[in-house]
């Protein structure tokens, strides 16, 4: 008895490992995370060309919201849905964007699961992070050297933020765009200076990429970040360190 998370990579299906392509064409159930009902899974849409005709497809939904109880409910539901299928003898599949260990859907799901049904085993299937894509795209090393490398969920607790930001040469942001405007007015306090180089992606490798590279001090003066939950926002300090 077995579950197969998948990670489907940042949204270019040519990013899906060969790997994941094996398991997603031999699945008997798909389960495919979205944030509300009625809209369509970002994951699947990456993955569905390597699916087979008679497969099922299972959305689960996973509220975007910061209330903790709530959510609970929703992560306990999905892995009994999730379990229920496994246990019926399928060949069961979970989908998720990127890479399954950085901030997605699956570690609770796995946890869930873990914690309840210890009869049921794992394998996950690394995906390409969309941190690795945006570099790739942005043709930029994210570290070299003793540099230090920080990712940073950006709509979290600002003075948290500011505390690694102060200890890190380069930063990723990820998880909404609608924060990056106060995290830019942040980084002159955690030292970075004017010089400093800000990228900004939108929709990595999903079609409609952008992709834009300010110093800090003109994004300051021209506030032109962005609002898409699909975007990154790539710091590298330019210091007298
Ligand atoms: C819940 S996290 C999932 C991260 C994912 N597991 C990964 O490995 O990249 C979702 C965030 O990842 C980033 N993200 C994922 N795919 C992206 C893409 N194709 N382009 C830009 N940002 C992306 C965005 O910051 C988004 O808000």
């Amino acid at each position: 008895m077995e579950v197969v998370c998948i990670g489907c990579g940042p949204g270019d299906p040519d990013l899906v490992t060969v790997k994941a392509t094996v398991f997603l064409k031999n699945a008997d159930i798909v389960f495919a995370p979205t944030a509300r009902e009625g809209r369509p899974s970002i994951a699947l849409s990456i993955v569905q060309k390597y699916l087979s005709k008679s497969v099922e497809i299972i959305d689960l939904i996973f509220p975007m919201v910061k209330d903790k109880e709530h959510t609970e409910k929703y992560w306990k539901k999905n892995a009994d849905q999730i379990v229920g299928a496994v246990k019926s003898g399928k060949k069961v599949v979970y989908l998720t964007v990127g890479d399954p260990s950085l901030y997605s859907t699956w570690i609770y799901i796995q946890r869930e699961i873990a914690s309840h049904h210890p009869g049921i085993s794992f394998k996950i299937v690394p995906g390409i992070p969309s941190i690795f894509a945006f570099a790739a795209q942005a043709k930029i090393g994210l570290a070299e050297g003793d540099e230090t490398l920080g990712i940073i969920p950006a709509c979290y607790d600002l003075d948290k933020i500011k505390r690694t930001a102060s200890s890190c040469d380069t930063l990723v942001f990820l998880k909404d765009g609608r924060y990056f405007g106060d995290i830019v007015n942040m980084l002159g306090d955690a030292g970075f200076l004017d010089e400093s180089i800000i990228t900004i992606a939108q929709d990595v490798s999903a079609g409609e990429e952008v992709l834009k590279q300010h110093s800090l001090k003109e994004l300051r003066h021209s506030r032109q970040t962005t609002e898409k939950y699909f975007s990154l926002m790539v710091a590298k300090r330019q210091n007298d360190r």
